[in-house]
């Protein structure tokens, strides 16, 4: 049964389900404090997926990533059944378009059908639609408003919505990643008194198979690019010098418990690589973009908890470069294991956004 609040704002608990290449990423996250000003993280779990179930975004194996779900689902002990997935990759297009203003939903939505066939290489039934009207138009104000039109293949949805329910739970809100990653980095904008809001910031997502750099003005996504490198390329190398499995190298890795060599050998070249690869990636944006030199660089994923990775990103891109801890301003409930929270932080940005959009559902 759900209550009403006492401040007169419901709040729908949900809990945000990030499925990634890696693993699911699963966080639930409650308004404390005076007028419920602040956020705590109730429970949160990372479930290890096994190798390639989840391939640029696709999943591949439904049943196998559903067990995860159940054991992450299980190990969390969440309160809720209802919870906010997000979708990515190919198959999902979003794109802002100009319609007339003083249109009804029904009527922008029959319109923005149509408008869609012309973004979308899918037929319309095999297609989900939904949209957002953003506000008046800067060109034609009066007579025009900008509307966020986002488009996702149906299987991809469908999917998601399987996994979950092989574990109970509801899929109440199907967001996507990007706008995930962009609600989280608000709050972490908002709560770092070194960051700018107005300021344009570099976002880099260094995960396990892909890298995002994405460039935000005024804490919206102006710029965004993905690159297929990431921490796999380590543990690949892992697994070949010391003749470890997947599953071997990856906890090693982590653990840090790997031969004295290894910091040597294969570390310190990798970490060389993931500066490159940003620094490449900061020039890429250079050359092709005019939303404005970035003043502020932050590094999330996996990647970013490798001991001293800012450094090094400092020393090649210089500027002011941080890591990014969506949980800075929030308390943690006592059942959670925080030392582990504090390390997979940097990872858990669309887990975050996914869970904050407990908070802005619909009365
Ligand atoms: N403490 C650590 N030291 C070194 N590497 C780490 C550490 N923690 C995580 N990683 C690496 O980070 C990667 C996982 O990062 P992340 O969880 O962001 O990836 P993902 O979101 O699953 O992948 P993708 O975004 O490519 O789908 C793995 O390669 C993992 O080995
Ligand atoms: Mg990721």
């Amino acid at each position: 049964m759900e209550l009403p609040s006492l401040l007169g704002r419901q709040q729908i608990p949900l809990v945000g389900i990030d499925i990634s290449s890696t693993a699911i990423k699963l966080l639930e996250l409650n308004r404390v404090g005076k007028g419920g000003k602040s956020y705590r993280v109730e429970t949160y779990a990372v479930e290890t997926l096994p190798f390639n179930v989840v391939e640029d975004k696709n999943i591949k194996d439904v049943e196998v990533v559903g067990e995860a779900m159940q054991r992450a689902v299980k190990r969390s002990r969440i309160k809720t059944d209802r919870a906010a997935v997000a979708v990515a990759g190919a198959a999902v297009i979003t794109k802002t378009v100009q319609m007339p203003t003083g249109l009804s939903d029904s009527e922008m939505e029959a319109t923005l059908e149509l408008e869609a066939e012309q973004y979308i290489p899918y037929p319309m039934d095999e297609v989900s639609l939904d949209f957002e009207v953003i506000g008046p138009s800067e060109n034609n104000p009066e007579e025009e408003v900008d509307v966020l039109l986002a488009a996702s293949k149906n299987d991809i949805v469908e999917d998601r919505i399987a996994i979950l329910e092989m574990a109970g739970l509801k899929a109440k809100v199907v967001d996507i990643e990007m706008f995930a990653l962009e609600n989280a980095f608000t709050l972490l904008a908002q709560n770092d008194p070194e960051i700018d809001s107005n300021d344009v910031i570099a976002l880099i997502d260094i995960g396990a198979t892909s890298t995002s750099f994405s460039v935000l003005n005024d804490l919206k996504i102006v710029y965004t690019r993905e690159q297929a490198f990431g921490g796999n390329q380590l543990t690949e190398q892992i697994q070949h010098r010391y003749g470890l499995s997947y599953e071997e190298a990856s906890m090693a890795k982590r653990l840090g418990q790997l031969p004295e060599d290894y910091e040597t050998e294969l570390l310190e070249p990798f970490k060389e690589a993931i500066a490159q690869e940003v620094s490449r990636a900061v020039q890429y944006y250079y050359s092709s973009s005019t939303s404005g030199n970035i003043a502020h660089t932050v590094i999330a994923g996996g990647c970013a908890s490798i001991p001293n990775i800012v450094e090094q990103i400092t020393h090649k891109i210089g500027g002011h470069v941080t890591l990014a801890n969506p949980f800075a301003s929030m308390s943690v409930s006592s059942k959670v294991n925080k030392k582990g929270l504090m390390n997979d932080a940097p990872a858990l940005m669309i887990a975050c956004g996914l869970a904050l959009r407990s908070f802005d559902l619909p009365k």
